[in-house]
This record gives structure tokens, sequence and C-alpha cells, in this order.
């Protein structure tokens, strides 16, 4: 099972967009520049930090232009940021982001909710988008969503997916995420779309994107490594949702993540420490116990200290 594990993987952090996204509480501009700073140090190499999407859609990320000219660029961090149209991306592009991300969903429901037109009509879209985007030498993503289920319509075709996989790869986006907007993908049904997505696009373009509403986004990761994908989305402490997916809940941690990848001896240059003082910091931003599992092991551990540790261990 484990012969095309990949030796590194990029952790690709979505929690200052996913995650502040769907919170209910206004956070601070000055906090989200100070949580992206403290992320930049963590040795992520890729940082989506908002999005440039209407602010009566998403009033949470209203602030974008702000948080990407606020942030210290770190080198050998690559930020991003959503984009749905031309008016986005030149936003973007005002602010100096050097990556975008479009996005669109496989079932029609989720779409015209999340974006107010048919997926035809969001792929002309992006015609606007991604060659413009790549003229000015901004690198773009796609995430194509509710892969594995659709909150409004329930299960999704594979060739729903396939199709836009598809069309994407054609209108060259360099890397497609795969997205479980509402965590119910298991990992049969993740082999079986990876099966049929890898067969049209090289597992070097394909991202995983999992919220973890139901507990089986690292056993999915478990199925995509296995398949060789080697970039997987996460948002640090398991921040996330999206507000126009009823019942979506946070991604995957970007602390439990490391910490299996850590674990199988895949590199991903990351140090858990870090991200955890991170998500430490975050948990008072935002008034709320931040879910991941890692993050609770880690604080608890710290509060108990030494003696008791050894006191277990003895
Ligand atoms: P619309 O109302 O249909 O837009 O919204 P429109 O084109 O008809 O324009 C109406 C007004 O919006 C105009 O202004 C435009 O200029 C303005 P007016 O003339 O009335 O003054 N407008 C904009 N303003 C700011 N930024 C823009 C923009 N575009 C138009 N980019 C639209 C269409 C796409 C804009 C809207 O539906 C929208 O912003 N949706 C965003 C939804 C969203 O961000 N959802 C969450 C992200 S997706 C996600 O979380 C899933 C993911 O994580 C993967 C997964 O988990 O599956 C990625
Ligand atoms: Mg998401």
């Amino acid at each position: 099972m484990f012969a095309q594990i990949p030796k590194r993987v990029t952790v690709y952090e979505v929690g200052p967009r996913d995650g502040l996204q769907n919170e209910s509480r206004m956070i601070p501009t000055a906090e989200k520049i100070a949580m992206i700073d403290l992320l930049s140090q963590t040795g992520l190499q890729q940082i989506e930090i908002t999005s440039f999407v209407h602010p009566r859609w998403i009033p949470q990320l209203a602030d974008g232009a702000q948080v990407a000219a606020g942030i210290k660029r770190a080198p050998g961090v690559g930020y991003s940021c959503l984009v749905p149209n031309r008016k986005g991306l030149d936003n973007a592009l005002a602010v100096g982001m050097r990556e975008v991300a479009v996005f669109l969903s496989a079932s029609e429901t989720h779409n015209k909710k999340n974006v107010n037109k048919t997926i035809a009509e969001t792929l002309n879209a992006f015609e606007e988008v991604i060659g413009p985007a790549k003229e000015a030498g901004v690198r773009v993503r796609a995430y194509v969503s509710t892969v594995y289920g659709c909150p409004y319509e329930g299960a999704v075709k594979v060739e729903a997916v396939v199709d836009l996989v598809r069309e994407l790869h054609r209108r060259g986006v360099y890397q497609i995420s795969l997205g479980d907007t509402i965590g119910v993908a298991t990992p049969i049904q993740v082999e079986s779309v990876l099966s049929h997505v890898l067969a049209i696009v090289p597992r070097e373009e394909i991202a995983l994107h999992f919220h973890d509403t139901r507990g089986t986004a690292l056993a999915n990761v478990l199925v995509g490594l296995s398949l060789g994908i080697s970039t997987i989305d996460s948002a640090v402490g398991g921040l996330g949702g999206c507000p126009y997916a009823p019942g979506a809940s946070g991604n995957l941690a970007t602390e439990d993540l490391v910490y299996m990848l850590n674990g199988m001896g895949i590199e991903t240059g990351i140090d858990l420490d870090s991200v955890v003082a991170c998500s430490e910091r975050l948990q008072s931003w935002v008034g709320r116990e931040l879910p991941s599992k890692y993050l609770k092991a880690a604080l608890g551990a710290q509060a108990r200290g030494p003696r008791r540790l050894s006191k277990v261990g003895g």
C-alpha cells in the first residue's frame, strides 16, 4: 500500500482563508496579519491568506487588501488567495499577489449558492482570470468543491468531478485541489475518485482538501499519499468551513497532518511546536477552543507539566 508514498509533502495552509471565512466573530485585521506572520515562521511553504470575493458574500474577509499589504512575506513561502472572477483578480494583482485560486463545485446547487452562477458560467468566468493571471506571471490553482458529496444534492457523480478536472487542466491551472467541502468522504471513495482523476492528470498536479467533519480526513489523506499525492491542504488548529455549505466544519488540522507525516518519516520542513504556538494564540483571537487533536494533546501535556508526565510514564 505504501510503495508510492512521497518522501516530501507540501502542506498547503488554508487557515487564514478557509478558516477565518467561517468564524462568527470578526477577527481584526491586525490579528489576521499576526497569524499569517506566525505561520510564515513555521516552515510552511504555501499559505492562502484571504479571498478577493464580494464582501457581502464573505464579510469576514472584506479586509483582504489590507491583509495582503500588511503581512511580512518570508523568503521561500508562497502566498495565495481565492478569486472568483476578473474583479477579484484585479484586486489581488493590485496588492502584489503572485498566486491566485479559482473555485467551483462539482454540484450545480452548491455552485449556484456559492458563486451565483451555473457551473458552465463559472468556467466561462475563469477565462477572464486564468489567461490574464498567467500573462502577469501569476500562478493559478483551482479548487473543485463537493467532490465527495453536496449539502444540497447528496451524492455527486465521479464523472462530474472528472469532467471539471479535465476542463481545468485544459485551461492551464498548475494544480487542482479536490475539496471534500462537508467532510463526508471515506477512504474507498477517495481511492475511486483518484483512480479516475489520475488517469487524466499527473499526480503532481492534484492536491487534496478535506474538511474533518466526521473524523475521516487523515484516513483519506493516507489513501492519497499511497497513490503518490504530495500536496495536502490543511488549516492551523482545524479552523474552517464554507458559509454556503450547511454542516461544513473545520478543515483537517495542520498539526494533526504534520504529526502523522513526521511520524511516517515524510519530510514537510514544518516545525510542529511553532504551529502549536500559533494555534494557541489563535484560540484567544477566535474566542474558542480549536478542534485539532494534536493541539489538545500538546496543550494538555504542557499543562500537566514534566512531573505529572514522568509519573504517567513511571
Ligand atoms: P454576484 O452578485 O453574482 O456578482 O456575485 P456580479 O458579478 O453580479 O456583481 C455584483 C456586484 O458585485 C458588482 O458590484 C460587482 O462589481 C461586485 P456593483 O456593480 O453592484 O457595485 N463584485 C465584486 N466585488 C468584490 N470582489 C469581487 C466581485 N465580483 C463582483 N470579486 C460573486 C458573484 C462570485 C462575486 C459572489 O457570489 C461571491 O463573492 N462569492 C464568494 C463565495 C465564497 O467566497 N465562498 C467561500 C469560498 S469557496 C470554499 O470555501 C470551498 C473551498 O474551501 C474548497 C472546499 O472546501 O471544497 C475552496
Ligand atoms: Mg474548504
